[in-house]
């Protein structure tokens, strides 16, 4: 490795912010690649760039700052038509954001143009074996040095493909590539190591994207690069060899979102958008799987491995974030229904552990995008190990999907929001299915009570969507306050660290979730009129002990916001405010507790002024390391 990342290389390669489109086919390219570039917005970026195969030589225009900046400065321009072209949307990483800096990068010739995500470790080194060899460069940038670098082969009088291949076994670090030889106007080529790519299959067309919700309206059947593949994509197929040269089968896999559901519609952002889907995407992933009449669970993705779950002693469920907060609730759903020991991990720790490993154990990874690199690895390693792996992933098709051996899709559709919300209800779904259906295996008779109420939840959900108001006036009065404490037992222990969670990346306000029993264990220390407290107290088996918590708030001039059982009049008389939700099973709760939580995230983030679907330095997928 060329020395040592600094802050901003290491934050865009945690994050891998930065967008790639492609196109080749019979149309113009420019409104495909800047309507893909827009697409691929919400991952945060600061420059943007397109290149186009246009009256036999390739032309390149950038800009810095938004998508509909380069978009007005090209409308003007019709002589900018081509039927290949490829586009970018940069965060910094190697050089200051910059139309010099911002990709495609070309060679000296101008004969190669390369768009680039992710970062190449050893570009200096690379660079001055270049420079030594005569190249100039323009920009700052790492990427430039791939466009370099294949010109240098090519001086060999090597073919293209030969100069690519032999520029990539150079190369070190995490990359997607789309790159354009101008001798060669009818192939757009593809390559991805640990970054991901994903080409969108039409009719006489292709298009090749960092993210499939840029292919949206375009294309339902894609196919997904893996790592260490090259694709050759022309407007009529798609070939893809290894970096050894060899041809590898390829997959059509069907995506089943539609453009509005990419869309916003008639809300103000994604995020409140996807908050409201919440019945529908509970609908989704019940559909077809669940007959609560015949106490029925069918999870045609477990089929497969039905007889090796029969045995399951252990699960180790394996997320980050929101989907691992998901899978909190997942170990009390496993434990109480299916009666299996639980535990889950951090896959960013569970990767580093040394976990010994137990015959008849199933990890279970959770992912919305199914590209989390943690995941991806803690999955790799249970796999290693013998462990039979499962996925919980709404993104078909995706790495985390394909590499483990069964699993059950969420259905939710895009969530284009960097902030998970709707995931979060489908993978509750889907973890009460797979609860029930791992409960038949283990020999238990009915879940008859469970399965009826899970049915009944998207109306409910509905029911609390419908107060979304009485949220904004609470969100108005606590919109200011620099601290927050989210407390919850039980099944709403995990919901009170995701509406922290949620707070923390929307408002960027300080909020720690806890279990409320801990509370004497520590936090109570912090208590004082100027630290709210979110109270998850809904009317179940603990909520007596959830009350003597707040009693102890209370007596230290706390405020409480208390998210309580519809009917239950107690709890006026302790919280300062209160935000009723329908009364439902306690393993069901979470579903109706954390929405009142993320609108309070989504009103308090939008009243003090921040872009709630683009939080500062968060991305949607964390596809690196
Ligand atoms: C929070 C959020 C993140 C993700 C986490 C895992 O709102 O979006 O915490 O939940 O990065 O992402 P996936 O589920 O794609 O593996």
């Amino acid at each position: 490795m060329s020395g040592k990342l600094n802050l901003m290389q290491k934050v865009a390669n945690l994050y891998n912010m930065c967008g790639i489109v492609g196109y080749i086919g019979e149309e113009n390219s420019l409104p495909i690649l800047i309507n893909g570039l827009k697409a691929l917005e919400y991952r945060g970026y600061d420059s943007a760039g397109i290149a186009i195969f246009s009256n036999n030589k390739v032309k390149v225009r950038k800009s810095v700052g938004e998508v509909k900046i380069l978009e007005n400065d090209l409308k003007d321009q019709t002589s900018l038509v081509g039927h290949l072209g490829i586009g970018h949307t940069r965060w910094a990483t190697h050089g200051a954001p910059s139309v010099i800096n911002a990709h495609p990068h070309s060679d000296c010739t101008r004969r190669i143009f390369v768009v680039h995500n992710g970062i190449i470790e050893n570009y200096k080194e690379l660079k001055k074996y270049l420079q030594n060899r005569g190249h100039s460069f323009l920009s700052n940038t790492d990427t430039e040095i791939v466009s370099h670098l294949i010109e240098d082969f090519l001086r060999e009088k090597k073919d293209f493909k030969t100069a690519l291949f032999d520029a990539l076994k150079m190369i070190k670090g995490a990359y997607a590539f789309a790159i354009i030889d101008s001798k060669n106007p009818d192939t757009l080529y593809a390559v991805r190591l640990s970054s991901p790519l994903v080409i969108g299959v039409g009719k006489h067309e292709n298009f090749l994207a960092s993210d499939p919700s840029a292919l949206i309206g375009k294309t339902k059947d894609v196919i997904y690069l893996k790592d260490g593949e090259i694709g050759e994509i022309t407007k009529g197929g798609v070939s893809i060899t290894n970096l050894r040269k060899q041809k590898t089968p390829s997959e059509i896999v069907r995506l089943e979102w539609d453009l509005e559901q990419a869309q916003k519609g008639n809300y103000p952002h994604f995020m409140l958008k996807e908050i409201f889907e919440g019945a529908e995407v509970v609908l989704y992933a019940l559909r077809g799987r669940l007959r609560s009449k015949e106490n029925l669970v069918k999870l045609g993705g477990l089929e497969q491995v039905a007889e090796k779950l029969k045995e399951t002693k252990r699960l180790l469920i394996l997320a980050c974030g929101t989907s691992y907060y998901a899978g909190l609730v997942g170990e009390y759903l496993f434990e109480e229904i299916s009666k299996i020991p639980t535990e889950v991990h951090f896959a960013s720790e569970f990767r580093y552990r040394e976990e010994p490993f137990e015959k008849k154990t199933v990890a279970i990874a959770i992912s919305q995008s199914g590209e989390t690199a943690d995941t991806l690895a803690a999955i790799r390693k249970a796999k290693k190990n013998g462990i039979l792996t499962l996925g919980i992933v709404n993104t078909v098709g995706s790495t985390i999907a394909r590499e483990t051996e069964a699993g059950v899709y969420n259905h939710a559709g895009p969530e284009i929001g960097v902030a998970s919300t709707k995931a979060f209800l489908s993978q509750l779904t889907v973890l009460t299915l797979m609860a029930v259906y791992l409960s038949k295996s283990n020999g238990k008779s009915s879940n008859h009570a469970l399965l009826y109420e899970l049915e009944r939840i998207p109306e409910k959900i509905r029911t609390i969507l419908s107060k979304a108001s009485e949220v904004e006036k609470l969100a108005e009065k606590y919109k200011n306050c620099d601290n927050f404490l989210f407390l919850g037992r039980r099944y709403n222990y995990p919901v009170a660290l995701e509406g922290a969670l949620k707070l923390k990346e929307i408002s960027y306000i300080h909020a720690e979730g806890y279990g409320a029993g801990e509370m004497k264990h520590g936090p109570i220390a912090m208590i004082c009129e100027k630290l709210p407290t979110m109270a998850i107290v809904p009317q179940n088996s603990i909520s007596e002990k959830m009350f003597s918590n707040l009693e102890e708030i209370k007596a230290r001039k706390g405020p409480i916001f208390a998210i309580a059982t519809e009917g239950d009049e107690g709890i006026e008389m302790l919280a300062d405010n209160v935000f009723f939700i329908p009364k439902t099973i306690e393993p069901l709760e979470p579903f109706l507790t954390v929405i009142p939580l993320q609108l309070f995230a989504y009103y308090i983030g939008t009243k003090r002024g921040f872009n709630v679907d683009k939080p500062r330095n968060l991305a949607k997928s964390v596809t690196v390391e």
